[in-house]
């Protein structure tokens, strides 16, 4: 009998291809995540699940499995997985690493720069019949050349988006769990801060760690308040990271330049009166959206799938001490 496979969303149509050359496909279909309900009903008697970050694979979801053996996550953050539940159940889990660092830096780097340079202003001026002419004063914004540009979180992601910061001529400091090596610094030419110091200096904050719960609202009202009033925030990262509501406290009373999010405290939802802020850039989760990125993502989620259902191990493994 073909494996079951349960998929979450559609996904681009070179994973589906392989996936249904695999097992029999269950997919719930439609604009909407999977509620919590149709998650656990879809687990039950499936081989293999293909998720999105924006599905809870909680306990109880786990705990429904029967012989689930895959839970594959079309996404390099798994901090939507309990992937204590998913080893001790002996279900090995699967993200996408790698193949999105560079959008992901791209698209962190076109915020910093939409947002400092006022491009979405810019943009409703223009399409209001606003614009009349060149104008001295105008959409005055903020520079890159020699400016601080303060990375938290130094994987990949935070390496390439130090890359192009090196490229616009900024100076580049980062936090990060572990400090990297001397030798990657000297190539980054990043100098590495405590995280206090790092949110004092930088004049372009970015983050880029991953989310777990010791790093909930990292960037909190005192770290809020510890920014320059001419800083901008980034987070391309989790929503969680910051304390929303104090963020929009700061927004508001221009205790900071501005910020441009592309992930939400409550996302989708978001909090009040951010979005009715000139200084803010909001983007919808949109990170890795490249064509081609999210094709080699639905390709590696779909390649992972095989392995594990042909008895291999699968190559992105997040918990490979499920193999002992
Ligand atoms: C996107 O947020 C991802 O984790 O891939
Ligand atoms: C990206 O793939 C990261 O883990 O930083």
């Amino acid at each position: 009998m073909l494996p079951k496979i349960f998929v979450t969303r559609e996904i681009p149509v070179d994973g589906m291809q392989l996936l249904e050359s695999i097992g029999n496909i269950d997919i719930h279909k439609g604009k909407r995540p999977v509620s919590q309900e149709e998650l656990v009903r879809g687990v039950k008697g499936a081989d293999a699940l293909c998720c999105m970050l924006t599905d809870q694979v909680s306990k109880e979801v786990v705990g429904a499995a029967s012989h689930l053996r895959i839970v594959a996550n079309m996404a390099v953050g798994i901090d939507n997985i309990d992937i204590s539940a998913c080893t001790e159940k002996g279900i090995v889990v699967t993200n996408t690493p790698g193949v999105l660092t560079d959008a992901t830096a791209d698209l962190a780097w076109a915020l910093l720069m939409a947002v400092s340079r006022r491009i979405i202003e810019g943009d409703h001026y223009v399409r209001a019949g606003k614009f009349t002419g060149w104008d001295p004063v105008l959409l005055l914004g903020g520079d890159f050349c020699g400016k601080n540009l303060g990375i938290v979180g130094m994987g990949r992601i935070g390496q390439a988006v130090a890359r192009r910061g090196r490229g616009f001529g900024m100076n580049i400091i980062y936090h990060s769990r572990n400090r990297l090596p001397e030798d990657i610094e000297d190539g980054l030419g990043a100098t590495y801060l405590p995280l206090e110091k790092l949110v004092c200096e930088a004049d372009y904050l970015t983050l880029h760690l991953p989310y777990y719960s010791e790093v909930h609202h990292l960037i909190d009202r005192q770290k809020l308040r510890m920014m320059k009033p001419t800083a901008y925030l980034i987070n391309t990262a989790r929503g969680a990271h910051v304390d929303e509501r104090a963020l929009l406290e700061h927004l508001k009373a221009g205790r900071i330049a501005g910020a441009a999010l592309d992930v939400y405290e409550r996302e989708p939802q978001l909090t009040a009166g951010l979005a009715d802020l000139d200084t803010v850039v909001l983007a919808p989760h949109m990170g890795s959206a490249s064509a081609s990125t999210r094709r080699r993502m639905a390709q590696m989620v779909a390649k992972d799938v095989e392995a594990v259902l042909n008895d291999k191990r699968p190559t992105y493994a997040v918990n490979p001490d499920v193999y002992g």
